[in-house]
């Protein structure tokens, strides 16, 4: 039977759409032409990309929660990476405010003493868990003051804010004023009477003071019209919602100082000393403030990305936009949402003790593990609950049976004696069926071979997880391959069982490397691991390096006849109780001799 071509000449947009269409048809279809994933004929100028996380809180300890932002925007930044984009990423410790002046009296230390030990546990963390910033910024830092000064002076300057009179509630936890429709009541833990955040659960108090305002109320329309005009500026679409219904809503002008007299930690209003600087505008500016404003900054600010969490949505999706049209500069590309992480299904929080600690969990389930579980389990749009039981059986089928599995038996000196790439044999593998290959075979190379595509739409919403599906089911299709063909049976002595052979192991090796290679954003170690294994270069593991098996379509291979690499252990060990309560007890002996 002849196998119907594809044929693919345009981008990989056109590829994408042809190959949805060719998963409805009953017969698998094949590639005929080198297709590469990427626009790699894009001049390498164009190809700019700046990526953030929020900057975060130094009032305690980095928690799970912190860490999934920065993995997630680590992933993107890796993956741009390899597509051969100039790219930036920027991360950072928030460290002003009146939140962090209590935290730090409470600690008995000098505000910036107490900043500098935080923002050096976050960075700390960070860099065990392969976080690879390009930029850490503190908005300590005097960069930073001169360019909140610099923009606070352009808003000042084109009449956007005024000196009056604020009156409402204030929550200090979230640093942030409600509307009186956004506070409830409820008993705190002695049983008094508070007044809370409906949407954060903290503690609300009603200030009044005199202060600068900012004329959100004016920008209304023009927030409008830009989240209209770009229905991808806010992802998920719910989040995107979310905000169209905020904006429907009134819309006061916003408080955006605080008399010096309640809040000293944080940057003077400039040519009032009497003021300081609202803690959100401060730290919002540190996107811009690592780009290189007040100077040259347009080169990385046109092709800014920001990773949030739900919870900060309006300051970034309402107010951040409405300064950035004040000050005249472009908005952000894209807001990317988060959902978040609970434990038990509820919030972490120190006070109920389910608080996460990322060091401690990331020596239990390896950085790699810990990076994978979170990619693969956190959803955008949804809140995901986190247990140590889910981690281990996850990573244990995915990563040390299943992907692990197939590269130990692929490369067992007892199927591979010369420790080589060995060759495909097209006659047991024709482009028509006849072969010894079987239909299930060609399915799984048309999933292999259109998987870059797959991968790249998904990573580029920041679906990882859709991305880590599909590599998944390539995986467990790859080992069906190896499961339905046992070459382990095959008699190494007959010449056409050894090209069956190596036929066999050659397709799988492929497959790996393509795996490999689309998972270095995920889990760097790990893939390097593999793709080391299986002799690839580092100058070969690019995304324009995904050509799937170029031997199928008569296409030399370079891998063919090198040598393997060394084997440096498994990719994974699978975990089990022993990993869990082995990191528990270390903690508590450690805790016994603080
Ligand atoms: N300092 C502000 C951000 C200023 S950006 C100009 C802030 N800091 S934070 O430390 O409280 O939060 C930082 C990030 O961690 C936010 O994106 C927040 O959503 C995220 N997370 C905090 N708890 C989380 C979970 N439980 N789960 C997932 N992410 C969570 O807000």
């Amino acid at each position: 039977m002849r196998l119907p071509f594809l044929f693919v000449t345009k981008g990989w947009k056109t590829f994408h759409r042809l190959q949805q269409n060719h998963f409805l048809s009953p017969v698998p279809r094949l590639w005929s032409t080198d297709v590469r994933c990427g626009s790699t004929q894009q001049c390498k100028e164009d190809k700019v990309y700046y990526v953030t996380t929020p900057i975060f809180y130094v009032n305690a300890s980095p928690h799970l929660g912190h860490l999934y932002s920065a993995v997630i925007a680590d992933c993107s930044h890796r993956y741009k990476r390899l597509q051969g984009f100039n790219s930036r990423f920027a991360t950072g410790t928030d460290e002003h405010g009146l939140k962090i002046q209590q935290a730090a009296e409470a600690a008995g230390k000098d505000p910036l003493t107490f900043c500098t030990d935080v923002s050096e546990r976050f960075k700390h963390l960070f860099g065990s868990c392969n976080i690879s910033h390009t930029d850490y910024i503190r908005t300590t830092e005097k960069r930073h003051r001169q360019a909140v000064e610099h923009f606070w002076t352009v808003l000042w300057n084109k009449g956007l804010i005024y000196k009056g009179s604020y009156e409402g509630f204030y929550s200090t936890q979230d640093e942030s004023f409600l509307m009186p429709s956004q506070v409830g009541d409820a008993l705190d833990s002695s049983g008094k009477e508070i007044k809370i955040s409906l949407e954060s659960g903290h503690k609300v108090e009603w200030m009044k003071e005199e202060n600068y305002m900012f004329r959100l109320s004016a920008f209304r329309s023009q927030l409008l019209d830009w989240l209209k005009a770009n229905p991808g500026a806010i992802q998920p679409e719910r989040f995107h919602q979310a905000v169209l219904r905020w904006l429907q809503e009134d819309l006061p002008d916003l408080s955006v100082s605080r008399q010096r007299s309640r809040l000293q930690w944080g940057i003077p209003v400039p040519g009032d000393a009497e003021q300081t600087i609202y803690v959100w505008l401060d730290a919002l500016v540190n996107y811009l403030t690592v780009a290189g404003y007040p100077d040259r900054h347009d080169q990385w600010w046109h092709a800014v990305h920001h990773i949030i969490g739900k919870d900060i949505l309006k300051f970034h999706a309402i107010y951040w936009p409405a300064f950035l049209l004040g000050a005249g500069l472009p908005l952000p590309e894209v807001i990317h949402v988060h959902s978040h992480w609970t434990v038990g299904g509820k919030k972490m929080s120190k006070s109920l003790g389910n608080v996460i600690d990322p060091f401690e969990h990331s020596q239990m389930f390896t950085t790699d593990g810990m990076r994978y579980f979170l990619l693969r389990q956190g959803v955008p749009d949804s809140d995901c609950d986190y247990t140590e039981n889910k981690v281990v059986k996850l990573l244990n089928a995915e990563l040390a049976d299943s992907l692990g599995g197939l590269l130990n038996r692929c490369t067992a000196p007892a199927l591979n004696p010369a420790q080589v790439y060995p060759s495909f044999c097209s006659q047991f593998f024709p482009s028509e069926l006849g072969g010894k290959a079987v239909m299930e075979d060609y399915h799984m190379l048309d999933a292999v071979k259109s998987l870059p595509a797959v991968v790249e739409k998904h990573y580029e919403s920041m679906h990882v997880y859709k991305a880590l599906e599909a590599i998944t089911a390539c995986i467990r299709q790859t080992n069906g391959f190896v499961q339905r063909h046992t070459p382990w049976k095959l008699d190494r002595r007959d010449d056409e069982d050894q090209r069956w052979l190596d036929t066999i192991i050659c397709v799988s090796l492929e497959c790996l490397r393509i795996y490999g290679t689309l998972l270095q954003p995920v889990v760097p170690e790990i893939s390097n691991k593999l793709l080391t294994r299986l002799g690839v270069r580092p100058e070969e593991r690019s995304w324009e390096a995904l050509d799937f098996l170029p031997r199928f379509r008569g296409m030399d291979c370079p891998f063919e006849g090198r040598a393997l690499g060394s084997d440096s252990g498994v990719l994974l060990s699978r975990l089990g109780s022993q990993n869990v309560d082995k990191e528990k007890t270390k903690k508590t002996k450690s805790v016994h001799s603080k």
